[in-house]
């Protein structure tokens, strides 16, 4: 196998094509990078093989990257960031303008794909353009010339949006012109000097409360700017980013059968780990007693930083709300928010940490411990990987059109193996960002081999 155009033969592995929703026993064959062959088996050839080993599915899609480049290369660069996609199986990633300088204007985007050029990655980079100059809510950014520049939708991503009005003009502007506003809900006046979500766990350890209504009002002001927006603009379409209350879930819900232009992501954070993992109690959602210091629930010190995000970890049942509105498709994607930082500003205090989780090389693995604790179909789990992200860019990836495993295409797949578990360790992640609470635990799904474009973005030493 080489490095450009390589040649693939994966022989009675378990196919998840979820464009056509078609699962079962198959072999691929990959010649020069096109997917050459995919035959699916039955009857005798079918004996045996199951979904728990060998699968191959189409490359996943990220919807919510930080690549920190350019500006903060110590915490991420763009080449880092594209291995950590590929080593996490992703394909397509879409990246957060939150850099510095911000990217607010072709320029920015201009450099942000040279670096991807230069890195040699096969990982598609798309891109976000701010909403507002650099960020700070004040004026529109130049959306027209971003959308020609091909950013793939706006964000302030790091804050919201920060006002209804600049909220309504920018939905008005980038409907017209056929892209999203993807918004970070969030009620500042209700954060500011929050530490960690409001509830038990929080006042026990003493930390500042971080409350859901930050969230949920900020989705319900956003869903009533939209329902406004939508009856001038018909094309305005909002994506609500790693949304993590029940309650902000059930808004979105409601907006959805209201028939309401809205779609949003939830991350593997919050739908896999719990405020209880402040306290040291490092167990999933369903596995919660409800005291994380009841005897034996604590495996880990307190006050973890790499713990600390925005939104901040939930409770037990918000993640068990988040879980359930990703199988009721009220959850469009699983999105990673992958936000890698320096070792510096993370080793500090849990209050004054950097808020993030370097989370793409982690992501499979936690969406299939769920699949494997029988909490998530295994299907549903590919589908918010691929064709739900792959349905909110539209046409907007070169290759998103053909996403799933068709014959003749240029091979854009990932080849896992659910049998095999591996350990995070810092040295074993791609990212620069080594700020990921998993390390040191074991997680299912071993990534053999990711071919992104018809080329090798990831391949394990021994695949
Ligand atoms: O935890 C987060 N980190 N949430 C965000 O919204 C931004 C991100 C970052 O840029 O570090």
């Amino acid at each position: 196998m080489t490095g450009e155009g390589p040649d693939l033969e994966i022989s009675r592995a378990w196919l998840v094509d979820p464009a056509t929703g078609r699962e079962g026993a198959g072999d691929i064959v990959v010649r020069d990078g096109i997917l050459a062959a995919v035959t699916w088996l039955s009857g005798a050839d079918a004996d045996g093989i199951e979904s728990d080993g060998v699968i191959v599915a189409p490359g996943f899609i990220d919807l919510h990257v930080h690549l920190r480049e350019p500006g903060n290369e110590d915490a991420e660069e763009v080449a880092s960031g594209l291995a950590a996609a590929g080593h996490g199986g992703f394909t397509t990633v879409c990246a957060m303008p939150n850099t510095d300088p911000t990217l607010d204007e072709p320029g920015v985007l201009a450099r942000v794909r040279e670096a991807a050029a230069a890195s040699g990655s096969p990982v598609e980079l798309l891109a976000y353009g701010a909403v507002t100059v650099g960020r700070a809510g004040e004026q529109l950014a130049a959306l027209g010339e971003l959308a020609d520049a091909g950013v793939v939708g706006y964000s302030d991503d790091g804050s919201p949006v920060r006002t209804a009005p600049i909220l309504r003009a920018a939905l008005a502007y980038a409907g017209a012109l056929g892209l999203p506003i993807v918004d970070h809900a969030e009620e500042t006046g209700l954060t500011a000097g929050a530490e960690a979500n409001d509830g038990y766990v929080a006042t026990v350890l003493g930390l500042r409360g971080w409350p859901a209504a930050a969230e949920e009002m900020a989705v319900a002001r956003d869903l009533a700017v939209l329902a406004d927006v939508v009856r001038d603009v018909p094309g305005a379409r909002l994506h609500l980013t790693h949304l993590s209350t029940a309650g902000a879930l059930d808004l979105v819900r409601r907006a959805k059968a209201a028939g309401l232009p809205v779609s949003c992501d939830v991350t593997p954070h919050h739908l896999f780990l719990t405020d209880e993992w402040l306290a040291g109690a490092r167990r999933w959602p369903w596995d919660s007693s409800g005291d994380p210091w009841a005897d034996g629930a604590r495996v880990a010190p307190p006050f973890d930083p790499s713990l600390r995000v925005n939104p901040p970890l939930r409770s037990p049942a918000d993640a068990a709300a988040v879980l359930a509105a990703l199988a009721d498709g009220t959850a469009d994607a699983v999105a990673t928010d992958h936000a890698p930082h320096a070792e510096v500003d993370k080793a500090v205090e849990f209050g004054l940490a950097a808020t993030g989780i370097s989370g793409i090389e982690t992501a499979l693995g936690l969406l299939l411990s769920a699949v494997d604790a029988g909490f998530l179909p295994l299907a549903r789990a590919m589908e918010a990987l691929t064709t739900g992200p792959a349905a909110l860019l539209g046409g907007l990836s070169r290759r998103n059109g053909s996403v799933g495993l068709i014959e003749g295409t240029q091979a854009d797949i990932v080849v896992f193996d659910r049998s095999q578990a591996w350990t995070v360790t810092a040295d074993g992640l791609a990212s620069r960002g080594k700020n990921s609470p998993l390390v040191g635990m074991s997680l299912p799904g071993r990534v053999l081999v990711t071919v992104a474009g018809g080329r090798i973005a990831y391949e394990a030493a021994d695949a």
